[in-house]
């Protein structure tokens, strides 16, 4: 496995070191604000909201395909393992480049039957909630404003991410 595939906080903060990033697309997912975090953008008794991968077929996710030295994989992994702990599980998916290659990846995807998979919300109420929620990764309005300039900055369109974005703007004022 030479790649791991990031489409959430893995984009904006990898946190290791790699040879090369390209932007990749994952078919047949969806990015979803639909993953509840009690652990590190928010607290258990107010959870925040993190993004998951949700299975859609006519949708494609847009991310950023990492290449880490192959000798330094193994503890990359041990590491990530750690960090999306709550409810996410690794899984090796097939990713498409921009020029029409392919390759096998690593994602991290929490599966709607993980206890912190909440599902879908009207905007303004995941918006609201994301808002409010602060947890020991600080503040959950951090997680969707990098999201959102991240995604911007390589020009990858995300309704569900613009949409909450210009809803918190909204809110904030
Ligand atoms: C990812 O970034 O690829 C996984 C979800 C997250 O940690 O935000």
């Amino acid at each position: 496995m030479r790649w791991i595939f990031g489409y959430g906080s893995l984009i904006w903060r990898p946190d290791f070191h790699y040879n090369q990033r390209r932007r990749a697309a994952l078919h047949g997912w969806q990015r979803r604000f639909w993953q509840a975090s009690p652990d590190h953008r928010g607290i258990p008794e107010a959870p925040g909201r993190v993004v998951t991968l949700v299975e859609e077929a006519s949708a494609a996710c847009w991310g950023v395909a990492f290449e880490p030295a192959a000798d330094e994989l193994p503890a990359i992994l041990a590491r990530l393992d750690v960090r999306e702990q709550n409810g996410y599980e690794a899984r090796v998916v097939e990713l498409q480049f921009d020029d029409g290659s392919s390759d096998l990846a690593l994602t991290y995807i929490a599966p709607p039957h993980n206890p912190s998979f909440v599902g879908p919300a009207p905007v303004a109420e995941m918006a609201a909630q994301i808002g409010r929620a602060i947890g020991p990764s600080g503040p959950n309005r951090e997680y969707l404003i990098a999201l959102a300039a991240t995604l911007a900055e390589l020009e990858i369109h995300d309704e569900e991410v613009e949409q909450l974005h210009a809803a918190l703007r909204a809110l904030e004022g």
